[in-house]
C-alpha cells in the first residue's frame, strides 16, 4: 500500500472581524482552530469598523498564532507550509494576516499558499465528508452570495451572484432596522422561531434567474415597519424576523433548485456564515429529499463563520496543486475565486 506523506499546514485568516489561526493535517484533520472574535467591539458601533478591525487584528495575531501552535503541540518548523487568506475582504484586515504569513514563511523557509476566502468556506465541507464533483456550492456570507459550480477539484465557476447586497448583509441590515444588536443574522434566526411569517414581503426578482438580490427586500421591511407605525399598529418583531427569513431563504432555495435542474451535480454543499442559519439547514434537509441522487453536506457550525481551519482545508488542495505565492504577494480586497473568468 502506498503511504502518502502527511501535509500539515498552518493557516491564517483575518479578512473581516475574526483573527484566526489553525493547524490542519491533510486538509481534513483539525489539530487546532483558534478564533479571536471582535464582535463585542463592533457591536458597540452597530457594524464592523474597518480601521478598528485592523488595529485589533494587529493586537491579536501573534497571540492567536502562538495559541494555535500550542494547542496543536507543534512549532512552525514542523509545518509543511503557511496558508493564508489573500482576499477578498477588508484590505487593512487582510494586510495583517498576509504580513504574518509572509514573516513566518520567510523566517522558517516555508512555502506560502495563497487562499481565496470563499474557497475556504466551500472546503470547510471537507471536514464532514469527501467532496464529489461536479459539485454545487451555495456560498452565503456577510459579503457574498454565490452559486458556484465546481466541475472538478479547485475549479470554481460562479453561475449566480448577488446584484446588490449579500444575504448576510441583508440579515444584518434588517437586524439594525429591528434594533437588534450586530450581527443581526444569528438574532433573526433565533427570534424567527418564536414568530410566524405573517407579513407579506415581495419576492426578490433578478434578470438572470440564478442571480440574487436582497436590497429590495431590506427596503420592503423598512417600508412595512413605517406603514405599521403610520397606522398606529404594533410591530411584532418575531413575526417580522420570520417573514424576512422565509422570503430571503425562499429566494435562495429557488435558485438552488433551478441550478440543480440545469446542471447535473453529484453533491450540494452549503458554505459561509449564513450556512449556520438553523432554518436554512432545515430547508436543505427537507428539500433534498426530492433529489436523492444528489448527496449534500452541511458544514459543522464551528466551520460556517470565519475561521482558519477552512483556509487550511482549501490550502491543502492548493498545496497539492502546486499553488504557491512569492514573498512579494499582497492582499487583494476583491480577489476572485481561481478559475473565475
Ligand atoms: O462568513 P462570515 O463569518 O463572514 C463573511 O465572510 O462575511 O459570515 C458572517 C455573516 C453575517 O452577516 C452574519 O449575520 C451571518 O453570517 N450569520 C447568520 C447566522 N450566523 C451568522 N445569518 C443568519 N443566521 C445565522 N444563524
Ligand atoms: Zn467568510
Amino acid at each position: 500500500m502506498k503511504m502518502e506523506k502527511d501535509v500539515t499546514l498552518l493557516a491564517i485568516e483575518s479578512s473581516c472581524d475574526e483573527t484566526a489561526c489553525a493547524v490542519v493535517r491533510n486538509g481534513r484533520e483539525i489539530l487546532s482552530n483558534v478564533v479571536a472574535s471582535q464582535i463585542d467591539v463592533h457591536t458597540l458601533y452597530g457594524g464592523v469598523v474597518p480601521e478598528v478591525a485592523s488595529r485589533i487584528h494587529v493586537e491579536n495575531i501573534s497571540v492567536v498564532i502562538s495559541e494555535a501552535l500550542k494547542q496543536a503541540g507543534i512549532s512552525v518548523s514542523d509545518v509543511d507550509g503557511i496558508a493564508f487568506t489573500q482576499g477578498p475582504g477588508l484590505i487593512g484586515s487582510l494586510h495583517v494576516g498576509v504580513l504574518a504569513a509572509k514573516t513566518l514563511a520567510l523566517a522558517y523557509h516555508k512555502p506560502l499558499i495563497p487562499v481565496q476566502h470563499l474557497t475556504g468556506h466551500i472546503y470547510a465541507n471537507a471536514f464532514v465528508g469527501e467532496l464529489k464533483f461536479p459539485l454545487l456550492a451555495l456560498v452565503v456570507s456577510g459579503g457574498h452570495t454565490e452559486l458556484v459550480l465546481m466541475k472538478e477539484d479547485y475549479d470554481f465557476n460562479v453561475i449566480g451572484t448577488t446584484n446588490d447586497d449579500a444575504v448576510g448583509e441583508a440579515y444584518d441590515k434588517v437586524g439594525r432596522v429591528l434594533n437588534l444588536p450586530y450581527p443581526g443574522g444569528p438574532k433573526i434566526d433565533k427570534l424567527a422561531k418564536e414568530g410566524k411569517p405573517v407579513y407579506r414581503l415581495p419576492k426578490p426578482k433578478t434578470e438572470n434567474e440564478l442571480d440574487f438580490s436582497f436590497s429590495g427586500l431590506k427596503s420592503a421591511v423598512m417600508q412595512y415597519i413605517n406603514r405599521l407605525e403610520r397606522n398606529g399598529e404594533q410591530l411584532n418583531v418575531a413575526d417580522m424576523c420570520a417573514s424576512f427569513q422565509e422570503t430571503a431563504l425562499g429566494a435562495l432555495w429557488e435558485r438552488v433548485e433551478l441550478a440543480l435542474q440545469r446542471y447535473e451535480v453529484r453533491q450540494l454543499v452549503l458554505a459561509g456564515g449564513v450556512a449556520a442559519n438553523s432554518r436554512l439547514r432545515e430547508i436543505v434537509v427537507e428539500k433534498m429529499r426530492k433529489h436523492p441522487q444528489v448527496k449534500y453536506i452541511i458544514p459543522p457550525l464551528s466551520c460556517c463563520t470565519d475561521n482558519a481551519a477552512m483556509i487550511g482545508a482549501s490550502g491543502y488542495v492548493a498545496y497539492n496543486k502546486g499553488i504557491r505565492a512569492g514573498y512579494d504577494i499582497a492582499a487583494d480586497a476583491s480577489l476572485e475565486m481561481p478559475g473565475t473568468e
